[in-house]
């Protein structure tokens, strides 16, 4: 049994993180903490955990845990999960890895040094969609292509505000994270930001090539009319066509009807955290803390995804 332990109740940890772990058979939520009482009280009550706390110094030294899950806006981050390490304990944390380059850094060295799994969960690699129709496009062999999508509504009332920290940074890295899993080592990027309707840059476009020779596409506008995400993955003789989570449709060799994924089905559940990926990183991140193994995301990578959006970021503010 890997046991377990929460800093964080928020709303996101309450819809995807607590279910997804209380799915599984091998782990148990020993303790929860959160600054919050409320939160704090009706999470426990919810997933039927016995030991809560307010100071999570103290749920470290009073409780034997594994792991710790410490999900929160990135920029509490950082001495948290240092804390987390020097106390010998494996971190599951949400993407962004912290505010900067320099944080994620610092976190996976923490982690190498007092030899703890630490991974940052980006979801979209998880989704069992995106998983399927990933295999049978590499079964054919290398990608040639790959596009990533991504627009939302944030002008107006809708205005990106999340602690200073910007919506490239935070949000669109899930995607910027999901060109690199599928193209692999970025060579050259080139880019264009723009900021429209709006006082914060909002329209993003990359232009990525990739070591294997690969080229990737990202189009991100968030001063479009909703949220819209889909995916493009081009191979050998075959393409995919990805609305994640829903569904994805596979084409092969110039024939007309598609081979057909559905989300819901492959998850065996239309919850969204089995279709959205978050059981799938929980279930890889436990494995991990088993078998010692690295997990996809560690933090070294999700450090790579940090300095791909930093790169497109400052390559795509042109005059
Ligand atoms: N994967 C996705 O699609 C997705 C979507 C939304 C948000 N996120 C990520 O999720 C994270 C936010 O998670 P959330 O929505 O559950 O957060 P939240 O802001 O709703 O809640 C955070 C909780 O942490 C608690 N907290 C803060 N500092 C603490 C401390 N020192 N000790 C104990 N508790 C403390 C707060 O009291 C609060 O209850 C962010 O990293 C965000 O980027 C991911």
């Amino acid at each position: 049994m890997i046991n377990i332990g929460f800093i964080g109740a928020g709303s996101l940890a309450n819809a995807m993180h607590y279910p997804s772990v209380n799915a599984m058979d091998d782990v148990c939520i020993k303790a929860i903490c959160d600054l919050n009482e409320e939160r704090l009280q009706s999470t426990a009550e919810r997933f039927h955990v016995a030991q809560t706390y307010t100071d999570y110094h103290r749920m470290l030294d009073e409780v034997e845990l594994d792991a710790v899950y410490v999900i929160m806006p990135p920029v509490f981050l950082k001495p948290i999960v240092l804390d987390c390490l020097a106390a010998r304990k494996h971190v599951f944390m949400e993407k962004p890895p912290g505010t900067s380059v320099a944080e994620a850094l610092e976190m996976a060295h923490a982690a190498d040094h007092h030899k703890c799994i630490a991974m940052c969960a980006f979801n979209r690699r998880f989704s069992p969609v995106v998983v399927e129709a990933k295999k049978l496009v590499d079964a054919r062999g290398p990608i040639t292509q790959c596009m990533v999508e991504f627009h939302k509504y944030h002008i107006g009332d809708a205005k990106w505000d999340y602690y200073n920290v910007g919506m490239f940074e935070t949000d669109v890295i899930h995607v910027v994270d999901l060109l690199r899993h599928f193209g692999g080592e970025v060579t050259e990027v080139d880019s264009y930001v723009q900021t429209w309707y709006s006082d914060q840059e909002n329209v993003f476009n990359a232009l990525v090539r990739f070591e294997g020779g690969a080229t990737g596409f990202l189009t991100a506008n968030r001063a479009s009319g909703t949220r819209h995400e889909r995916f493009e993955l081009h191979g050998n003789g075959i393409g995919a066509y990805i609305r994640a989570p829903q569904s994805a449709e596979v084409y092969t060799e110039n024939k007309t009807e598609p081979t057909s994924l559905e989300g819901s089905g492959l998850a065996g559940s239309d919850q969204a955290y089995m279709t959205y990926g978050f059981y799938g990183e929980s279930r890889h991140f436990i494995d991990c803390v088993k078998t010692g193994e690295q997990p996809l995301t560690n933090l070294f990578d999700a450090a790579k995804s940090r300095e791909l959006v930093d790169r497109i970021l400052e390559g795509g503010r042109r005059p």
